[in-house]
């Protein structure tokens, strides 16, 4: 995929545009604007000079001298995977000979970025991500009650954490680490800070990875491969959640120091400024010596804040059953609601409030017990002397 520079004649410089931010965003800045695919030209000009050696050795004109200059072609984020190394090495040179008057580029590689500078005049855009106001601190104020039972002090923590957010001179992002029990709240909360700023959360399980993936997942590896660096760029939340971050091997902690400090995360092959957003980090560290044992006083002091998640009381555990239960009880046909003996059912699903806290095992708990009396309903019906009563 090479072009000598005599493929068009070059009459003008090429304006470069790099766009950083969500992909929806970027279709929407090109809206409909007439434009070709870079890589789908690079693939015409490839089968065209390929026929061209084929045929002609040299004695017919070349094919592409019959095209126009393009007007604008443009890359998005995920094409240059899809180029080889050669392309991605030699780009600047490769966009010369293509010789576009616009070329846009969404969320490029660091090399392309610096090379195209060199070479061209380069404006750059960048998306504005959901920012969180004193609108926001309020909405949270208002409506954490309706999606989180108990954990009150959390709830003022993470007011506080994010107040900083709301200054006006603020350029790097607020970091915060949930920690506490399992299934108590803690990427609940972090869904709902994120549902309040809008865009779909960004939310990377770091138990999901294997440390050699992990590796290049992390400092870059391949330009084709996926790296968080590159998901970074793709976001369009305000919120980045890094769940299960107790699960990560301490090897790859550093790689979070410049991003806790300033924002600033650079793999192999990508840079990504974050701004004032928010990092919430989530994990299962029973108190905040654990964490600054387990992470190391130089990540320990990047946090902005660390907010505990208590186990939740019998009274909150029943309270969260009785919310379970009744959406449960809510997607049943009216069949289905003839056959439960409701009372009988929230009474045993109570008493299971002193020995399961995690409310994820409680959901599915409620999901048995209820399934459970359903089947028996169906089965032993007639005989069943325990349901006629709700007949
Ligand atoms: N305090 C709570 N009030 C209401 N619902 C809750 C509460 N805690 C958890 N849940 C519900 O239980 C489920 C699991 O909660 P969540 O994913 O937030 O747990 P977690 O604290 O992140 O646990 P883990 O450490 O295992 O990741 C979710 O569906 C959530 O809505
Ligand atoms: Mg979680």
């Amino acid at each position: 995929m090479t072009f000598s520079s005599q493929v068009w004649n070059m009459s003008a410089d090429t304006t470069v545009s790099i766009f950083y931010g969500p992909l929806s965003w970027f279709k929407q800045e090109l809206g409909d604007l007439e434009h070709e695919s870079l890589l789908e030209l690079v693939h015409e000009l490839d089968e065209e000079r390929r026929q061209f050696r084929l045929v002609g050795h040299g004695q017919q004109e070349p094919l592409e001298s019959s095209r126009q200059r393009p007007a604008l072609v443009v890359a998005e984020s995920n094409d240059y995977a899809s180029f080889n190394e050669h392309f991605i090495t030699n780009f600047a040179g490769q966009i010369r000979s293509i010789d576009p008057e616009e070329l846009w580029l969404h969320n490029p590689p660091a090399i392309v970025q610096a090379q195209v500078q060199r070479l061209f005049g380069v404006n750059v855009e960048r998306y504005d991500y959901p920012a969180v106001t004193v609108e926001t601190l309020v909405k949270i104020n208002e409506g954490f009650a309706a999606h989180l039972v108990g954990q009150n002090a959390v709830k003022e923590s993470l007011l506080a954490a994010l107040y900083p957010l709301t200054a006006s001179g603020r350029t790097r992002p607020v970091v915060l680490m949930f920690f506490g029990p399992s299934g108590v709240g803690k990427t609940e909360t972090a869904q709902f800070v994120n549902s309040l700023l809008g865009g779909e959360l960004m939310r990377k399980q770091f138990s999901m990875f294997h440390s050699d993936k992990f590796a290049s997942y992390l400092f870059g590896g391949h330009h084709s491969e996926g790296s968080f660096a590159r998901d970074l760029l793709d976001r369009d939340s305000g919120v980045i959640l890094i769940d299960e971050f107790d699960k990560a091997n301490p090897i790859f902690h550093s790689a979070f120091y410049q991003l806790f400090d300033g924002g600033l995360f650079e793999d192999k092959n990508y840079h990504v400024e974050v701004g004032p957003e928010v990092i919430i980090c989530t994990s299962n560290y029973e108190s905040e010596d654990q964490i600054r044992e387990a992470l190391g006083d130089a990540l320990f002091s990047r946090f902005d804040a660390l907010i505990r998640f208590r186990q939740l009381s019998r009274p909150e555990t029943v309270r969260i059953i009785d919310i379970i239960l009744d959406r449960r009880l809510n997607d049943l046909t009216e069949k289905e609601l003839e056959l439960l003996d409701q009372d009988g059912l929230r009474e045993k699903l109570h008493g299971m409030a002193s020995n399961v806290k995690n409310v994820r095992k409680l959901a599915k708990f409620v999901d048995e017990v209820l399934s459970l009396q359903l089947v028996r309903a169906l089965i032993t019906r007639p005989s069943n002397t325990e349901l006629s009563a709700s007949e």
